[in-house]
């Protein structure tokens, strides 16, 4: 691969929930590269999140290509994931989850910590790293079932960056947040994208995104109908445009 590839390519890809008639993605191409940052908008249903899970791996895909940094989703699903990060949309743990948030974001590590030898120095470094990202380093002993939701959010976010991923997958990071945290997550996203680090973003909130270039990405129906850069500050209008009349690429 050459820092000109794309990070993220998929090539009329189909992938169909296990059971189901006909596929939720059809004929998806689309590529990401580098310090990239993309805003996947569309209604409920319009297979968002089943876009997500396609590029991380875990959905079959039934026809078409998928790599995530030269790795081909469908055969090589475990080097994907070590390099992703993906936070999933609506999680929330059981209020009597027995981990601390410095456990949880150690697992973070795990795809390269293995499953027998213990965590390295570099491992807690890069948790505590995370936390203080996140500023959330006064929460690291605290028992993760009894944080808010907004709190277990970052805390995921944290997990996830505690990886070095090359690619940031945030299924509505927002839902939760605060205006504060919102500003200061949109910060740190930003200098994420600066570093090289490729991120897919689906959001209803377009208020305050990262102050970068934007590519905006609709989706309709399992397609996508357009695909677009803009300003930050145009994106909730590209999308709800794009919403109120479909044109299938
Ligand atoms: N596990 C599943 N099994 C079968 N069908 C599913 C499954 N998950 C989602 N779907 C279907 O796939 C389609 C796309 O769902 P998806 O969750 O990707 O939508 P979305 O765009 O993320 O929506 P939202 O904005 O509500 O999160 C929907 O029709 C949904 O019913
Ligand atoms: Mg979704």
């Amino acid at each position: 691969m050459t820092p000109s590839d794309p990070i993220i390519r998929l090539e009329n890809v189909y992938t169909a929930y296990e059971g189901a008639d006909r596929p939720t993605l059809t004929d998806i191409s689309f590529s990401v590269g580098r310090g990239e940052f993309v805003v996947v908008g569309g209604p409920n249903g319009a297979g968002k999140t089943t876009l997500l899970e396609t590029i991380n791996g875990m959905l079959p895909i039934t026809h078409g290509t998928a790599t995530v940094c030269g790795h081909d989703v469908r055969g090589d699903g475990v080097q994907v994931r070590c390099r992703v990060g993906y936070l999933l949309q609506n999680f929330a743990f059981d209020p009597l989850t027995p981990f601390t948030v410095e456990e949880v974001v150690l697992m973070g590590r795990f795809g390269m910590i293995g499953l027998i030898r213990k965590p390295r120095k570099e491992d807690h470094e890069a948790v505590e790293k995370a936390l203080h990202l996140l500023g959330i380093g006064d929460l690291a002993k605290r028992p993760i079932g009894k944080l808010s939701g907004g709190q277990q959010q970052k805390v995921l976010l944290a997990q996830n960056l505690a990886r070095d991923p090359q690619v940031l997958l945030l299924d509505e990071p927002f839902s939760n947040l605060d205006m504060f945290a919102r500003e200061s997550i949109n910060k740190l996203l930003s200098r994420l994208v600066a570093s090289g680090i490729a991120v897919v973003i689906v959001s209803h909130a377009f208020d305050d995104l990262p102050d970068c270039r934007v590519r905006v990405v609709v989706m309709h129906d399992g397609r996508i109908s357009l695909d677009r850069e803009c300003l930050p500050a145009d994106v909730g209008q590209v999308i709800r445009h794009a919403g109120s009349a479909p044109c299938y690429a």
